[in-house]
């Protein structure tokens, strides 16, 4: 997957992983890192639920919250985020819509990830041509520099993951 080929090799002792989901990119991050130790965070009850039984036995947390909201301050080397991305309403479908532009949730999660990120730290997010990505990747870049990583094209849209090195 895009964002875990994309965030794999970048060193870290301690992962956040900001709407996880399944936990799939969370569980294969610290599985793949010995000594390595991760969070996984998602608004949805059943999604962070899910997320916590793939992810047993290894050394990682799941929390249900929103964002980072419970974690400090730069307490992390590296953030992933691939949240929703299509202009509605969150509510309806926390997992595919973000709000106006569908970037209005992105901000929060990729904001809310730097806030969490150790200065020199890496973040990770994925974002689409369907939304107003240009919105998002201008907000980060008052964070951090900015690169584009890598894209994929699919039928009607570019999946990119951009990565934010935290000032
Ligand atoms: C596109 S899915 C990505 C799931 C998984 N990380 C992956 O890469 O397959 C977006 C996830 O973000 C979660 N989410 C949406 N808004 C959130 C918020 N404010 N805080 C935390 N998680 C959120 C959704 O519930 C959903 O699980």
């Amino acid at each position: 997957m895009l964002l875990l080929r994309s965030a794999e090799t970048t060193p870290f002792r301690f992962v956040l992983e900001i709407g996880t989901g399944s936990g799939f990119v969370l569980g294969h991050l610290v599985g793949g890192r010995p000594g390595s130790e991760g969070v996984g965070t998602d608004i949805d009850v059943e999604s962070a639920q899910e997320a916590r039984d793939r992810t047993d036995g290894l050394r990682a947390e799941v929390v249900q919250c929103d964002c980072a909201a419970p974690f400090r301050e730069e307490a992390f080397d590296l953030v992933v985020v691939n949240p929703p991305y299509l202009e509605g309403d969150s509510a309806s479908d926390p997992a595919v819509y973000g709000g106006e532009g569908g970037v209005q949730i992105p901000r929060r999660m990729v904001e809310d990830g730097i806030r969490a990120l150790k200065v020199g730290g890496s973040l990770f997010f994925v974002t689409s041509s369907h939304s107003d990505y240009g919105a998002l990747v201008r907000g980060a870049a008052s964070h951090g520099e900015v690169t584009g990583v890598s894209e994929e094209r699919l039928f009607f849209e570019r999946l990119m993951v951009y990565r934010v090195v935290k000032r």
